[in-house]
């Protein structure tokens, strides 16, 4: 893909998409909010050469104008509470149709929205029925998007294990929300941004919809134990029932940096893995990495002596 604008293109899975697009040959600009920030970023990571625009995908001018001449649109942007003005409808469902709708009038000829694992436009969970209403949304106005469903992505500076290890620091204790018998599949994050690459450079990806999941399903208790294991730490795990969580979450997202959301604990009330009816990282190549592969490369460098 010659001119690619990765929307949310400085965050956690943004920043791994940018890095192999920009190795794969493709002009890349990035479309995120705070602009200096990003910049700062990206100069940090040696990608000097992604021009960054300044846009909201609440804001039309901004996004016609990060869109302007490109051949690919990426939506990887988030938002993971809802605070004045961000709500969960205004990012994932309004924002990303907004954005579709502008590709569509600059005649973007790909499209691809990264949506999340288990998104129902009927849930009862704010932040899962965006999602899915927000995919229901694009399909309408840019029929050939493709989308993307990972599931909880792990890599350095995920939000899975870090959250994991931090507690496991911070606590004597560890939450066991609503008792650790939900089931996940975790995706390694450069996994998912070597599937969007190859999205964006095979046609046949046109209109699909992708559920993106790692090789095997762990409960939260599993994944608890893991980090544990991998940090070298000791800490009881304590049942803790998901209305308990649910409160937590709330007075957490009273705080600048949530360390828990009430999306988290509405995501964990399912089990996310994947469904079997829809293609995955197999239908497009991609050997999904294990968790035991990844995360001790990172989780553990950072935690030794913590
Ligand atoms: N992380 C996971 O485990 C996971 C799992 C499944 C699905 N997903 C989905 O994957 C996508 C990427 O997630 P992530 O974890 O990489 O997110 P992230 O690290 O929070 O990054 C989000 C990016 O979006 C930008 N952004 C936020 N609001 C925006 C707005 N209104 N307009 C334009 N840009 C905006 C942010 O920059 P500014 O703040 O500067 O605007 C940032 O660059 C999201 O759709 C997320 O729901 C993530």
């Amino acid at each position: 893909m010659a001119t690619v604008s990765v929307f949310g293109g400085a965050g956690f899975l943004g920043r791994c998409l940018v890095r192999r697009l920009v190795s794969e040959g493709s002009t890349v600009r990035i479309a995120v909010r705070n602009a200096d920030r990003a910049r700062s970023a990206l100069q940090a990571a040696g990608l000097d050469r992604v021009s960054v625009f300044a846009a909201d995908v609440r804001d039309q001018a901004t996004v016609a104008a990060a869109l302007a001449g490109a051949d690919a649109v990426v939506d990887a942007v988030s938002a993971y509470v809802e605070t004045k003005g961000v709500t969960f409808e205004a990012v994932h469902e309004l924002g990303a149709k907004a954005l579709a709708r502008e590709a569509v009038a600059a005649g973007v000829a790909c499209f691809v929205l990264v949506s999340g694992i288990g998104a129902d436009p009927e849930s009862g969970s704010p932040y899962i029925r965006a999602r899915g209403r927000g995919e229901h949304a694009v399909q309408q106005v840019f029929p050939d998007a493709t989308i993307v469903r990972p599931s909880a992505m792990f890599g350095p500076g995920d939000a899975l294990f870090g959250m994991l290890a931090h507690l496991a620091r911070l606590l004597p204790v560890l939450p066991l929300i609503g008792g650790g018998h939900t089931r996940l599949q975790p995706v390694y994050v450069e996994d998912v941004a070597q599937a969007i690459a190859r999205v964006l450079a095979d046609p046949g990806t046109a209109g699909r919809t992708y559920e993106l999941v790692g090789p095997a399903v762990y409960t939260l208790r599993d994944l608890f134990t893991i980090a544990l294991r991998i940090i070298d730490k000791r800490r009881l795990l304590v049942p803790v029932p998901f209305a308990v969580a649910e409160l937590q979450a709330r007075l957490f997202e009273l705080l600048p940096s949530a360390l828990l959301t009430t999306s988290q604990v509405d995501l964990l009330k399912l089990d996310t893995v994947a469904s079997g009816t829809l293609p995955g990282l197999r239908e497009l190549d991609i050997l999904p990495q294990a968790i035991e592969a990844i995360v001790p490369t990172y989780l553990g460098r950072s935690h030794v002596g913590a």
